[in-house]
């Protein structure tokens, strides 16, 4: 038996110090160690053995399993550290290789001409509020002088969200008018640039979703003659100093007189071309003096206060300002026409 045992633990130890990885190791504890294993086998002839050999094969025994049982455990250390050096070399990290660039987006086009357009406001003392898309038609038209039967309140024009027309998605930001002087103390001075919507088909100048900015001021001893001087103002930094602009007359049921005011062709100078139609002229936006009437439904009392608003198409703004010739790029958000910016 001692030899048996001396046997198993050089083939033991030969095949531990051939085990190439983890599975080739935990072949031969079982082979050896195990429940079924070789050393169990020569231990269980024990009881062969007279009572006066069993202490020493007993010791011998206990010796070989924890030579087996320590080897294993050094091979195992090794091997472990052998898988991880391994893997660190796989996964190095060549620092010297060119890294992927990474493309940061940036501010869109028609942001970009919002934002100047509220620090030019900003810059004179206007004060930019925000508005809800979703309106009451009371805002959006009542309280703007479109009274019921108004053409402007047709189904075939508005979303409506309920079958008794009460709410809607705004036609305009004018609504923020109303909203500002019921908020606000006098006198007023803001602009609301937001989202309106209309049933429109799309094309290169239609869209049922588009932006306005709409602008409001009431104070005392407020004239057209402001209105024209502010306007005018913006435009010169808008879109350079020079910059003639024209004053028409319109109707508008919230102002009292209303015009609209048109922007010398930046492409043709003002000759005519296909750009402006051969007018000469381009429309930029509404305007006029509020009417006393909406301003008695505010509570304001037209005999002490007057104010005028304008509001404006954003994307034609922008449009203008970057010379897209297309409203459609403004939505689709294709990066090839966004990186130019
Ligand atoms: N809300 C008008 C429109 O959408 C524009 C406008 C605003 C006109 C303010 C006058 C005063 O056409």
């Amino acid at each position: 038996m001692k030899q048996q045992l001396e046997q198993l633990r050089a083939a033991a130890l030969a095949a531990i110090a051939q085990a190439g990885g983890m599975e080739d190791l935990e072949n031969a504890r079982v082979r050896f160690l195990g429940k079924k294993g070789e050393l169990t086998a020569v231990l269980r002839q024990m009881g062969k053995l007279s009572p006066d050999e069993r202490p020493a094969m007993g010791q011998l025994a206990n010796e070989v399993r924890a030579v087996m049982e320590k080897a294993i455990d050094e091979a195992r250390i090794e091997l472990e550290a052998a898988a991880l050096e391994r893997k660190l070399k796989n996964e190095a990290v060549d620092v010297t290789v060119p890294g992927e660039k990474v493309t940061l987006g940036h501010k869109h086009p028609m942001y970009i001409a919002l934002d100047e357009i509220k620090d030019i406001f900003v810059g004179m003392g206007f004060t930019v509020l925000d508005g809800p898309e979703v309106e009451l038609a009371e805002l959006n038209f009542d309280r703007l002088n479109a009274g019921e039967g108004h053409p402007s309140r047709d189904w075939s024009d508005t979303f409506y969200f309920k079958e008794d027309s009460s709410v809607m998605l705004r036609s305009q930001t004018s609504p923020m008018q109303v909203r500002a002087m019921d908020t606000l103390p006098l006198p007023i001075r803001m602009i609301a640039p937001g989202r309106v919507y209309r049933k429109d088909e799309v094309d290169a100048t239609h869209s049922p979703m588009f932006h306005q900015v709409e602008g409001m001021v009431i104070d005392k001893n407020v004239t057209m003659a402001d209105l024209k001087g502010t306007l005018n103002a913006v435009v010169e930094q808008l879109y350079g100093k020079g910059t003639q602009t024209r004053f028409r007359p319109h109707h508008f049921p919230f102002t009292e007189p209303s015009c609209e005011m048109d922007v010398q062709c930046h492409k043709c100078g003002g000759k005519g071309c296909p750009t402006c139609k051969g007018e000469g002229w381009i429309e930029l936006l509404g305007a006029g003096m509020i009417h006393p009437h909406v301003l008695e439904m505010a509570g304001i009392d037209p005999n002490v206060w007057s104010g005028w608003a304008f509001g404006f198409g954003l994307e034609r703004t922008a449009m203008r300002r970057f010379k897209i010739d297309d409203l459609r790029l403004i939505f689709e958000n294709d990066v090839r026409f966004l990186e130019q910016f």
